[in-house]
């Protein structure tokens, strides 16, 4: 059958980013990679129609569909709709009843933008990592998480680090699952020399891989140690798997080693359909709905672009046509083509968030 996938536009440059997301849909579709594609609101226009950031019968369609594209939610417009109702409840109730537990940021670095790079232009050349970041678990959740007064003038805040030896098992089978499609490596950061979660996080990422993924190549990094080697020598890492904090912090130090945020995909994957296999999954771009630029033509839609590459990797077993996607990125950046956000080191010649659609298919074949 053709697999469905679900299009959340959303609101600010959601929509302009999306069109050029539906133009690359559309090539696939004429070139043998059909897919059903339905569209629905979620954010502030979901609210403006229903009264609810997302709708129920929206969700059921998450549910249903193979994979979810969203590009982005929010706006000044909406920011005094009640706490419930606001655009951003929309994303965290797709990520809470998908249970999407598996947060991954790659860090891929163009060679016409390596300048824009944190680092020198040397140690990002080629780098194509992917930071697998546990999102459901860990201290953000875990109680008692309080703060109380101790009632000498002093007071005392509690978090609570906390993870079963089953969440680790499935964040690391994603993390060796995508070492599968990519480089086979796969590098587990934790504090095992300073904490009891570390230890046990070590332990079952080990155990995962010996039972199932022996053919993947693992190892296992302090991660403060790992986020000086994140910014030393980042192209010796291909997946990197790590927890909820961790991770938090190593993916956006990751996301500088490589420029833009009109540039940064990410994906967020829960449990395999016993049926089919298939994960869950919500693919969307690192930036938000830039109402500041919005309306202008001048977004790039790279990032939403990276993402439905993302899904075709990750999602659809397509990772001949995500190469083929990302190669067409990749030249038209070479060919000098730059949405605003990207002028700078080295000029460019500036293009509408049109043009750079345009450009990206035709670069297509
Ligand atoms: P933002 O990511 O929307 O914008 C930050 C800056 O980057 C702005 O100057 C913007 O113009 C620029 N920018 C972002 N994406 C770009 C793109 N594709 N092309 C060119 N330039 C781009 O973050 P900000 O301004 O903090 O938030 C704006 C709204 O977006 C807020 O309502 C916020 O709540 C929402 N938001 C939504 C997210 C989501 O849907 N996942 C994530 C982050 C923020
Ligand atoms: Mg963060």
């Amino acid at each position: 059958a053709t697999p469905t996938l679900l299009i959340l536009p959303g609101d600010g440059i959601g929509p302009e980013v999306m069109a050029e997301v539906r133009k690359v849909i559309g090539w696939f579709g004429a070139n043998g990679r059909p897919f059903t594609v339905e569209e629905e609101l979620v954010g502030g226009c979901a609210y403006d129609a229903h009264g609810a950031a997302i709708s129920d019968a929206a969700m059921e369609k998450a549910q249903a569909a193979d994979a979810v594209l969203l590009a982005a939610v929010g706006g000044p417009k909406w920011d005094k709709v009640p706490y419930d109702v606001r655009p951003e409840a929309g994303l965290l109730r797709l990520r809470k009843d998908l249970e999407l537990f598996a947060n991954l940021r790659p860090a891929k670095c163009f060679d016409a933008l390596a300048d824009f790079s944190s680092l020198k232009r040397e140690l990002v050349e080629g780098l194509d990592i992917l930071i697998v970041r546990e999102l459901t678990g860990g201290v953000y959740f875990g109680e008692p998480k309080t703060i109380t007064d101790l009632g000498n003038g002093q007071k005392r805040a509690i978090d609570t680090q906390v993870y079963d030896s089953f969440e680790i098992e499935r964040i690391s089978a994603v993390a060796f699952e995508m070492a599968r499609v990519r480089d086979k490596r796969v590098c587990s950061m934790e504090k095992r020399n300073v904490m009891k979660s570390g230890v046990l996080w070590n332990e079952v990422v080990q155990q995962t891989h010996d039972a199932r993924f022996p053919d993947v190549e693992l190892s296992h990094m302090l991660a403060d140690a790992g986020g000086m080697q994140l910014v030393r020598a980042p192209k010796q890492f291909d997946v990197i798997v790590t927890d909820n904090l961790f991770g938090d912090m190593l993916s956006d130090v990751a996301a500088m080693l490589t420029g833009s945020l009109g540039m940064l995909p990410s994906a967020s994957l829960g449990a395999p359909d016993p049926k089919t296999g298939r994960r869950k999954a919500l693919y969307e771009p690192v930036h938000g709905s830039a109402p500041d630029i919005a309306g202008q033509g001048k977004a790039n839609p790279i990032a939403c672009i990276l993402s439905f590459a993302m899904a075709l990797r990750y999602s659809f077993d397509a990772g001949a046509d995500a190469d083929r996607l990302e190669a067409a990125v990749e030249r038209v950046l070479a060919d000098g083509l730059r949405t605003a956000d990207l002028i700078g080191p080295g000029g460019g010649k500036a293009v509408t968030t049109s043009e750079m659609g345009d450009a990206i298919v035709a670069a297509l074949g």
